[in-house]
């Protein structure tokens, strides 16, 4: 085997993996923020991140006293029918935090649990205008 054959072989599949992570990292969605001054807010956003680092990321006013652990509801977001449909079940450590959010409504989710996927490109989170933090 020549040497640029033995070069190809062992350096494609690495290349291959290297775009595909690539491309996906660089997908960019659209989240859609209503601030508690009924403000709209869109930003881009990356596939794999949550909502609550997002708006983070781009000086939004979304609590995250706990830093994703479950441990809070300053998160809590509300979501248009459409979008809570999207998202698997909240986990029952996330309904028991649900339950301490101020303003819960049947379609509240907290921030952080919701990943970002390319189904949910446009999703709008409108944030409450209070939050309960009992950490
Ligand atoms: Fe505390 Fe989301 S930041 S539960």
């Amino acid at each position: 085997m020549s040497l640029l054959a033995f070069t190809l072989r062992r350096v494609a599949p690495v290349a291959s993996r290297l775009s595909q992570t690539r491309f996906m990292s660089n997908k960019s969605l659209t989240v859609n923020f209503i601030t508690e001054d009924d403000e709209l807010i869109a930003v881009k956003a990356p596939v794999g991140e949550n909502i609550m680092r997002i708006a983070h990321n781009n000086y939004i006013d979304l609590e995250g006293a706990c830093d994703c652990s479950l441990a809070c509801s300053t998160c809590h977001v509300i979501l248009p029918q459409k979008y809570y449909d999207m998202l698997e079940e909240p986990s029952e450590e996330e309904n028991d935090m649900l339950d301490l959010a101020f303003g819960l409504t049947d379609t509240s989710r907290l921030g952080c649990q919701i990943i970002m996927r390319p189904e949910l490109d446009g999703i709008i989170c409108k944030i409450p205008s209070a939050t309960r933090n009992i950490s």
